[in-house]
């Protein structure tokens, strides 16, 4: 599939296929009005390693707007809530957290929440290093949330 995709992915433009592969936005209301209007100007990769405060991303969203960001009020409000949840100051410990908090907060399947759950049973996961060696995770969710995570 990968191997497909690429070679067609290429022809549309370098930058593109870079941003457009190796960043996975979590799924939300969201996610294409991120996608389509968060990359105007930059990578989705200066959004998903922002992890801030909802202050924070309130500011930062106006400031985008002001730049030329276009999102009507409405749009705004559920980009504001989106930002908010999926990029917040908070972290998540890997080896602490509930089943429910990996699904929700990196997007994990149940299968792999479960296989976290299995794999730091049998050893603490110690760091990203580690997380990223955990079998049956896509490495992809890891990436998208890697600033968010603690051991
Ligand atoms: C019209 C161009 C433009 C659009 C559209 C845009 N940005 Fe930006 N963004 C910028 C520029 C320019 C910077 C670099 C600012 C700097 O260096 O301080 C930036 C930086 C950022 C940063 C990091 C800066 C910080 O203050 O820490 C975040 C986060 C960000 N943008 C989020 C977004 C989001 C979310 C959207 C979509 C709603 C978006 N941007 C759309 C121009 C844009």
């Amino acid at each position: 599939m990968m191997g497909l995709m690429r070679p067609a992915l290429v022809l549309f433009g370098l930058s593109l296929s870079l941003y457009a592969q190796d960043i996975v936005l979590p799924d939300g209301k969201a996610k294409t009005l991120i996608q389509n209007t968060c990359t105007e100007c930059h990578g989705l990769d200066m959004v998903v390693s922002s992890n801030m405060s909802p202050d924070e991303w309130k500011t930062t969203l106006d400031q985008m707007i002001k730049r030329g960001a276009t999102l009507n009020k409405d749009e705004r409000e559920v980009v504001l809530e989106y930002l908010t949840v999926y990029f917040s100051a908070e972290k998540l410990n890997v080896n602490t957290a509930t089943a429910e908090q990996l699904k929700s907060g990196l997007q994990l399947t149940d299968a792999e929440a479960e296989a976290v759950i299995a794999a730091r049973k049998s050893a603490k996961i110690k760091d990203l290093e580690a997380f990223r060696k955990v079998k049956d995770v896509d490495p992809k969710k890891i990436e998208a949330k890697k600033g968010q995570l603690t051991f």
